[in-house]
């Protein structure tokens, strides 16, 4: 079942049809490239089969996972950076309530560590544990990234401190490399129940092997479904070289034309809250895969219309730099009545008669036809709800997307040779062994 499709109406004055053919030798040609794995990067496609692929033996030790520690866990800590917490993050914050935090629930409310070096995070973070029973995945493919492990040794004493070391070592797991790295060792001496990353998937990559299934379980949603819906879009983005049939290549094709056209900013809209984190996850994917060589189309995003009363103003009449490309969600999970009022003084008894839904959509509509109006071309990528399903299908469709857009721009997408440039600087400056003398770049 095909649940994303790319509406390219508000595109007209922007984007001929004889330019969505001249390059469409370009988009075919990178899409034989991901499937027959022959370019730059070619080590880390492994994402590309990944939903078809990834052993059910995993998915079964996950939910086993899940039953042994949500009982004894109202919360949930995942130790990550980039790709390896933001994906799970994303699913997470678009399927729970925005109020998760206040609600009972019988799984344990998912908080972030590793993310961040700030010392107050850690003393806010270490004060909610203090109150609360919680178990931990400490997620790194390398397993020597520093804030991760920075906040492990934190999360773990206090883990040690609080349980004794035997329950301690039961309620972490380690998801990382299957040989590799000081997390990998770790979790080999202190026999913490792990998960490998395959090789092959770089980490921005990697929401479909247990960096995401596991959080994602484990804050009590439906993997399977997400897994389906990701298997159905690579089925997809794998066949038809039409547009009309295979929206990843229409959509590469729509960004590299338009990048081409000197719009190099690309601002991905929501109308909906619970969608923020998958435009954080999305900037990675883009902006990790992308921004090398001095090129790439700058990811940004915006949540309207809360945004429409801060951006707003600049998109419509600001710098000419950019495009827009909205997800836009037919159906709410829920609906909320406007109560009737017949006093009228606030003077919006004339929405009576539509939903909250139905005002939200006209305020998307007249959003985009101002802005494409006022000089921004605008994408529209239409999903019927936000559901597992949908969300698998959306990730594999922006992954695919990603890969052909790459090697349409002609980088590598695979690689991210420019992270390790304050690292660097970062260690040299706290005199880590081995950086004496060495200059800041
Ligand atoms: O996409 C990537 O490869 C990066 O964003 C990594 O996920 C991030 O740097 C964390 O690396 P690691 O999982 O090795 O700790």
């Amino acid at each position: 079942m095909t649940t994303v499709k790319i509406d390219s109406v508000h595109l007209r004055q922007y984007v001929t049809d004889a330019e969505l053919e001249a390059i469409r030798p370009e988009i075919v040609n990178a899409k034989k490239m991901l499937v027959e794995g022959n370019g730059k990067g070619n080590g880390f496609l492994g994402w590309v089969d990944l939903p078809a692929t990834l052993d059910p033996a995993i998915v079964a030790s996950i939910k086993e996972d899940v039953k042994r520690l949500a009982p004894k866990a109202r919360l949930f800590v995942v130790i990550g950076i980039g790709g390896s917490y933001l994906g799970a993050r994303a699913v997470i914050e678009a399927l729970q309530s925005e109020f998760a935090s206040w609600s009972p629930s019988q799984h344990p409310f998912v908080v972030y560590a590793g993310h961040t070096l700030s010392e107050d995070y850690y003393h806010q973070l270490l004060q909610l544990l203090d109150a609360n029973d919680y178990a931990v995945a400490v997620i790194s493919k390398s397993g020597t990234t520093t804030e991760p492990a920075v906040a492990f040794r934190i999360v773990k004493d206090h883990l040690t401190r609080k349980y004794g070391a035997a329950e301690a070592s039961s309620r972490i797991i380690a998801i990382t490399d299957a040989a590799r790295g000081a997390l990998h060792d770790i979790a080999v001496e202190e026999k913490y129940p792990m998960y490998v990353i395959p090789d092959n998937v770089g980490g921005r990559f990697s929401v479909l092997t247990p960096v995401g299934l596991l959080p994602i379980a484990m804050a009590g949603f439906d993997i399977d479904r997400l897994l389906a819906g990701a298997r159905d879009m690579r089925q997809q983005c794998l066949g038809s070289d039409s547009y009309s049939e295979n929206p990843a290549l229409h959509y590469a094709a729509l960004r590299n034309i338009l990048y081409r056209k000197g719009k190099k900013v690309e601002m991905l809209v929501n109308f909906l809250p619970n969608l923020k984190y998958i435009s954080e996850w999305w900037k990675q994917l883009y902006g990790e895969s992308e921004g090398k060589e001095h090129k790439g189309i700058l990811p940004h995003s915006l949540s309207f219309t809360t945004d429409l009363h801060s951006m707003g103003q600049y998109v419509q009449d600001g710098e000419r730099l950019m495009f827009e490309t909205f997800i836009s969600v037919g159906k709410p999970a829920h609906n909320v009545a406007i109560p009737s009022d017949e006093r009228n003084l606030d003077g919006i008894n004339y929405l009576l008669d539509k939903t909250l839904n139905d005002i939200n959509h006209n305020a998307e509509q007249g959003t985009m036809i101002a802005h494409r109006n006022g000089g921004v071309p605008v994408v529209k990528i239409d999903v019927p709800s936000v559901d597992e399903y949908v969300l698998g299908q959306l990730i594999y469709f922006f992954e695919f997307a990603c890969g052909v857009s790459g090697y349409t721009l002609g980088v590598n997408p695979f690689d991210q040779p420019g992270v390790e440039a304050y690292k660097k600087n970062m260690f040299i400056l706290l005199e880590k062994p081995g950086y004496e003398g060495k200059e800041l770049v």
